[in-house]
């Protein structure tokens, strides 16, 4: 576990010190220079410097910024510790960001078992008032199949069950409830998962903060009827989570506004976010820039802004939930994209009006898989499939023809309003505001991982997907900015995910 908020004033202090346009004619140098420059980074949480307005100055587009106030979690201060009044030191595998914070002395009470049997329970915190809470999450596989609708032309879901990376996310309670009964501290043992994987999870990532000490241990291999056992007998814990919350932080949201040679009132938004907890989780960066390179050169029709937010792993100080970081931009920006009679952005006519979206996150994620039985998680050396999404059938069309993965011969391109999960990332705020759009999202289960400070994350990243991918948005953006608003469509204002999400 690395002290995380060092990093972040370590990146500050880079970001001052590496300013520059510097690019390349070389693309597959600069894409390994900047994946390089990435794995040089590791950690970059909200409120760390955003990619990369340099070079946006060096191809003379204007840059404008948000910088948005928010409270920062900074910690853990120290290696966070479980320690059992039988002198057992518990191996800790993460710690649970904004849930709460103890002091360099820790908290310690006797230790309650209020594990529940299904992920729909509440544990009952009441139980745990003024002691530590052992409670517990599973992770469940999930077959994309069962989850993703495909559209006509595409590839059934092959890829088989899966471990989401995001299982803590949707599993974890909400912990206000047990600062609420008074609770010190609580233990999450994760079960189903391999140890390495659940090391360094920086989930959930979507809470504020809640005011209890969270902290998850394996709870396999025997390990949560150990610590039921311990509970039982009444033994007790002293729990370490050494973090403070900083006030009048703020995270930078930058974007360029390249004007169209001809459909000037109509905007194209491309975006990514530039937070992440490791090289995968963010790089989409690296495509919106290499585009910018080529719209110097060869303007666009349309008007296509360039967006990257800087909020996503603490987007929930910045929107009310479902809206994410891009919505945060959206709401104080709509004479960019809510069209004819916006009072904003005199300089185009407060009229801009969005005709599709695009966002990029996650290229070239190697695929991990795990070994429960033996506890064991590794890359397999294939590339993570990809989830690729249009939301209108001219978008599907479009990517059938332009779009070449990592493995030429499969284009799954999935339909986002027939599927049932929200769509990831920050993708959504688009949907929120019916704007048709194509997007990207890998899901490979390290996505939020926090990996140790000597493993080199540049083995994480398939070059050659990587430089596939961002080949394929360059075209499709093409083509997008080649087709007219009517030939792109609308998104469906029905289906399953409207049901289920609105
Ligand atoms: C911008 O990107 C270049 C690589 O293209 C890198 O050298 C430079 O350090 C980056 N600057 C920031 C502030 O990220
Ligand atoms: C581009 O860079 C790559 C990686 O550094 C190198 O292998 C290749 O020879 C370069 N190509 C040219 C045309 O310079
Ligand atoms: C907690 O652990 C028990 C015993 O392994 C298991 O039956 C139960 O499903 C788990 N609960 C959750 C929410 O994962
Ligand atoms: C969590 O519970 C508290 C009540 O203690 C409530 O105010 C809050 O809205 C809940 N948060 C979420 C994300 O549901
Ligand atoms: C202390 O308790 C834990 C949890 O039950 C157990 O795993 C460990 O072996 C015990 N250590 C000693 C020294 O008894
Ligand atoms: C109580 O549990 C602790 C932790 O598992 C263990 O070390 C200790 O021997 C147990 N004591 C009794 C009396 O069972
Ligand atoms: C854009 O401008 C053209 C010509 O000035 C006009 O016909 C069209 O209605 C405008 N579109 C929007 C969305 O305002
Ligand atoms: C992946 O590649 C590494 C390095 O070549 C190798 O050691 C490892 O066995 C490979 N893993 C699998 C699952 O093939
Ligand atoms: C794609 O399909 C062609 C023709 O069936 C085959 O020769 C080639 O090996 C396949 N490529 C990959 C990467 O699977
Ligand atoms: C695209 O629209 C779909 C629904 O049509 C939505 O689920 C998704 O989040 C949107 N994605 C992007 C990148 O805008």
């Amino acid at each position: 576990m690395q002290n995380l908020a060092r990093v972040v004033y370590v990146l500050l202090l880079s970001a001052v010190l590496t300013d520059g346009v510097g690019h390349s004619r070389n693309s597959t140098k600069y894409l390994a220079d900047e994946i390089q420059y990435l794995a040089s980074l590791k950690v970059r949480l909200t409120g760390s410097p955003t990619h990369n307005a340099s070079q946006l100055e060096g191809l003379s587009f204007p840059v404008f910024t948000d910088e948005l106030p928010f409270t920062y979690y900074k910690g853990p201060l120290s290696e966070p510790s479980i320690i059992l009044n039988n002198g057992t030191n518990l191996p800790v595998a993460s710690f649970s960001t904004y849930s709460g914070f103890t002091g360099s002395a820790g908290v310690s009470g006797r230790l309650v078992d209020i594990t529940t049997s299904t992920p729909e329970e509440v544990p009952d915190w009441e139980q745990a008032r003024d002691a530590i809470a052992l409670t517990n999450i599973t992770n469940v596989p999930i077959d994309a199949a069962d989850v993703f609708r495909v559209w006509p032309g595409s590839p059934e879901w092959s890829t088989g069950a899966g471990t989401p990376d995001i299982s803590a996310e949707g599993l974890v309670r909400n912990l206000t409830l047990a600062a609420d009964v008074g609770v010190k501290a609580v233990i999450y043992a994760w079960q189903n998962a391999a140890t390495g994987l659940v090391d360094g999870q920086y989930a959930p990532f979507h809470n504020l903060y809640q005011g209890v000490p969270t902290l998850f241990v394996q709870g396999s291999n025997g390990m949560l009827e150990d610590l039921q056992a311990a509970a039982a007998n009444g033994s007790h814990a002293a729990v370490t989570l050494e973090a403070e919350l900083q006030r009048h932080q703020s995270a930078r949201t930058i974007w360029t506004v390249i004007e169209g040679t001809d459909l000037k009132n109509e905007s194209v938004i491309l975006n990514t976010h530039t937070d992440g907890v490791n090289i995968i989780e963010e790089n989409g960066h690296i495509a919106l820039l290499a585009y910018a390179r080529e719209l110097a050169e060869h303007p666009p029709r349309r008007t296509t802004i360039l967006l990257f937010v800087g909020q996503h792993m603490h987007f929930v100080a910045f929107a009310q939930p479902p809206q994410r970081a891009t919505s945060r931009w959206l709401n104080t920006h709509p004479e960019l994209w809510a069209g004819r009679g916006q009072r904003r952005a005199p300089q185009y006519g407060g009229q801009l009006k969005a005709v599709a979206g695009s966002c990029v996150e996650h290229l070239g994620a190697v695929h991990w898989a795990e070994d429960i039985s033996s506890d064991d998680w590794y890359s397999t050396n294939q590339t993570e499939p990809e989830l690729l999404y249009a939301s209108t059938a001219p978008l599907n069309a479009l990517l059938r023809r332009h779009w070449r993965d990592a493995d030429p011969n499969v284009t799954r391109v999935t339909d986002p309003v027939d599927s049932v999960p929200v769509q990831g990332g920050e993708g959504y705020p688009f949907f929120l505001a019916d704007i048709p759009n194509v997007s990207l999202v890998r899901n490979p289960s390290y996505l939020l991982k926090i990996w140790p400070a000597a493993f080199d994350e540049v083995q994480l990243v398939d070059l050659a997907a990587v430089k596939s991918q961002i080949e394929s948005f360059k075209r499709v953006w093409r083509a997008i900015d080649e087709m007219s608003a009517e030939d792109i469509g609308e998104q469906r204002k029905d289906g399953l995910h409207r049901e289920l999400h609105t």
